[in-house]
């Protein structure tokens, strides 16, 4: 049956001569050749028992890489690894936080952010065409994924009890603003249209949301179908969470899991008789998050999952097939309402994946290439596997110069200063033409203070979500390097919480920086539940200075101390790489820091932190040049005297 499939196939090629010969790999059609012969038809579509795409029938093998948490330069090889693995669709994500990072000011490659050549998701697409792969999107708008806000822009809490993934009028409104942008971007790049796009998500994991509206989920569609997405719509749960809870009438539901798929899929199947089954999520390994342990699955557990779906049968798509790197402020947040309340994502996504962080084959890759040709009746010509990249560990490299904290604050433009009469979020912040501060720290600063004898320094409330509190640029704070800490002063796990400042802190105009960093977005950051009190006295009157470390801001530094300079508190240390030749892939050793970001030529990185279990950052050549380069760490408690380089990740 499937030798005839090809034959017949190849009685439609132009050289007939070709066709009679013994099929070899060479001679085999790509996805595109073999799923648009003849002409293109019709799109995605179902029969009880399979997919159809152009009427021929398809299972689909997809992966997902997320084209936001790879660098652009590297867009290519990722998608060229997944196809000569055998898949023949890749699947992502689509990020409105980035795509409209302040209030109407869009970015699809065009803007002026650091994550803007990230951007340009026409080009993705047209790439994954262009390496025969058809592509799955799934735009949310909440998308989850670990990433900041599940995706939304932070700036939406800057409306007063907003209520998301559900009908409240700020949030549709500014949905349906958004999708009017992006929808018809995407609309020509369908399948039917000559593009690659054969399916879209609504929504993500609706039954997850304890007060459902199923009209939100409805305008979704409706904003789909009225930009001219006409292409194949589904939904996508745990089938044992709730079974349809999550979906909508006459759309398609498909599935999330890790394992138990027989329970899942017959579920599914039970649930959705007439259509054929399909894994929008299985679950190739699992994400970290701070003070965990880092998360693995055996290449046996998976494959024997992975293999079960596809005998069911089903169509899958890979989560993660490769899954990159939570660049900038962009690590999503958990919570939960006991502690731990709030857990927050490693820099790294590499999830255990079948491709590494840095684009490596593991073993899970490897054994897939086998298993998806024996269950892919459509056999189709791969590519070869790229060649991997070289890692460099580049030798270590001084410290040769710092900014401190009061440096850095008197370098923010003043049109960033906020003064307000109490504390404030930091989403309210008049700032950002009106979209307010929605990544990374900021300062709460009041100066001129008279500091009592046995001075106690109190926030009401809790903040949100981590704070390093200095007098006269002098850290008072320990450094967090417990998880047991987070319930003390300074944390987001207690309200109400005291620290007791020493003696030399007491004495006239004297200037308190509370640094304040946001770990990830649920609700908004900074201090506001309440007051600071300085021994029983509302402190009033702050300056609220917001570091962002963007690329433009960053890369105008100036006013260098010599490094070992400077009082014991945050500062920015910068060391300069000199590269000989083509830059390579390499990892900074963060091991012997405490908490903070690295930059590399101004380009945030991501944050390290010694509570583990990261204990690199991933630095894709790209981000490197030959020659010189700034390599800039804003450490909040022990800086060291060196930054070392490694070849391997520590994850
Ligand atoms: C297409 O799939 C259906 C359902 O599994 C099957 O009955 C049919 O034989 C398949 N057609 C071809 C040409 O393989
Ligand atoms: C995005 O990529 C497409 C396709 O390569 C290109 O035509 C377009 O100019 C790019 N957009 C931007 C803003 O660079
Ligand atoms: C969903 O929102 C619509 C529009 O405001 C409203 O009419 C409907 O009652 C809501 N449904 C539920 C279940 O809350
Ligand atoms: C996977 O296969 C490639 C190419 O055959 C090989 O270089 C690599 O060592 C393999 N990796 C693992 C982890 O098995
Ligand atoms: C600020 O927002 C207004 C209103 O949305 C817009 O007209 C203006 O172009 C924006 N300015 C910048 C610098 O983005
Ligand atoms: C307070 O300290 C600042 C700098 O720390 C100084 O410029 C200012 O003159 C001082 N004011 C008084 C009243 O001493």
């Amino acid at each position: 049956m499937l030798r005839n499939l090809c034959l017949l196939l190849f009685c439609l090629l132009p050289d007939a001569s070709q066709a009679q010969a013994e099929t070899t790999a060479d001679e085999l059609p790509t996805v595109y050749e073999y799923f648009t012969a003849g002409g293109i038809h019709s799109a995605l579509t179902t029969l009880p028992d399979t997919f159809q795409l152009n009427g021929r029938n398809i299972t689909i093998f997809s992966g997902a890489i997320h084209y936001f948490r790879v660098h652009p330069g590297l867009w290519r090889d990722r998608l060229r690894k997944l196809r000569a693995a055998g898949f023949n669709a890749v699947e992502t994500y689509i990020p409105w936080n980035l795509h409209e990072p302040q209030m109407d000011r869009y970015d699809f490659g065009d803007g002026d952010e650091d994550f803007s050549p990230f951007l340009n998701v026409t080009r993705y697409v047209q790439i994954a065409q262009e390496e025969d792969l058809l592509v799955v999107i799934r735009s949310g708008p909440f998308i989850a994924a670990e990433w900041d806000y599940g995706g939304l822009p932070a700036w939406l809490l800057r409306k007063r009890d907003l209520q998301i993934r559900t009908w409240d009028p700020f949030y549709i409104e500014r949905m349906r603003k958004y999708f009017n942008v992006l929808f018809p971007k995407l609309a020509g790049l369908q399948f039917e249209k000559g593009g690659a796009i054969i399916a879209f998500q609504i929504e993500n994991e609706y039954a997850y949301v304890s007060a459902k509206n199923y009209t939100y989920l409805e305008e979704i569609k409706r904003l789909m179908d009225s930009n001219g997405i006409s292409a194949l719509k589904f939904t996508t749960d745990t089938p044992t969470v709730c079974g349809r809870c999550g979906g909508l009438e006459g759309v398609m539901m498909t599935a999330n899991f890790g394992s138990g798929y027989q329970t899942q899929l017959n579920k599914l199947k039970s649930l959705q008789p007439d259509k054929p089954c399909w894994v929008m999520e299985f679950w190739t390994g699992w994400f970290d998050q701070w003070f965990e342990a880092h998360h693995t699955r055996t290449t046996a557990d998976y494959l024997e999952t992975l293999e079960g779906i596809l005998k069911f049968p089903s169509s899958v798509n890979l989560y993660m097939f490769h899954g990159g790197t939570n660049f900038g402020f962009m690590n999503g947040a958990t919570t939960k309402s006991s502690y731990p309340t709030l857990a927050t994502m490693v820099t790294s996504y590499d999830y255990d994946a079948p491709l590494s962080e840095a684009g490596d084959y593991t073993s899970k890759y490897n054994a897939t290439i086998a298993v998806i040709q024996k269950y892919d009746p459509v056999k189709t010509r791969r590519p070869e596997m790229p060649r991997q990249s070289v890692k460099e560990r580049y030798p270590d490299t001084a410290i040769s110069g710092l900014l401190t904290l009061d440096q850095l604050v008197a370098q923010v433009d003043s049109s960033l200063w906020v003064r307000s009469k109490e504390v404030m979020a930091l989403e309210l912040l008049d700032i950002n033409n009106g979209s307010g501060q929605t990544g990374g720290f900021a300062v709460y600063r009041r100066s001129g203070l008279v500091v009592p004898a046995s001075p106690v320094l109190k926030i009401q409330g809790r903040v949100h979500d981590l704070a390093v509190v200095m007098v006269d640029g002098v850290r008072k704070t320990a450094p967090l390097t417990s998880r047991e800490q987070t319930k003390g002063f300074g944390y987001w796990e207690s309200s109400d919480q005291e620290l007791r400042l020493d003696s030399s802190s007491a004495g006239g105009n004297r200037t308190l920086d509370i640094l304040v960093e946001g770990l990830g977005h649920g609700g908004r950051k900074g201090l506001y539940d309440g007051p600071v009190l300085l021994s029983g006295a509302a402190i009033q009157d702050w300056e609220i200075i917001p570091l962002e470390f963007k690329r433009s801001w960053a890369s105008k530094l100036q006013g260098w101390l010599p490094a070992g300079t400077g009082a014991p508190g945050p500062a920015l240390h910068r060391a300069i790489l000199e590269v000989a030749g083509q830059p390579r892939d390499t990892f900074l050793d963060m091991t012997s820091w405490g908490k903070g970001v690295v930059l590399v030529n101004s380009f945030n990185v991501g944050r390290y932190f010694s509570a583990g279990p990261q204990r690199t950052c991933y630095v894709p050549a790209p981000l490197l040049r030959a020659g010189r380069n700034e390599i800039l760490i804003f450490e909040l408690y022990t800086p060291q005297k060196t930054i070392r380089f490694s070849d391997v990740p520590k994850l």
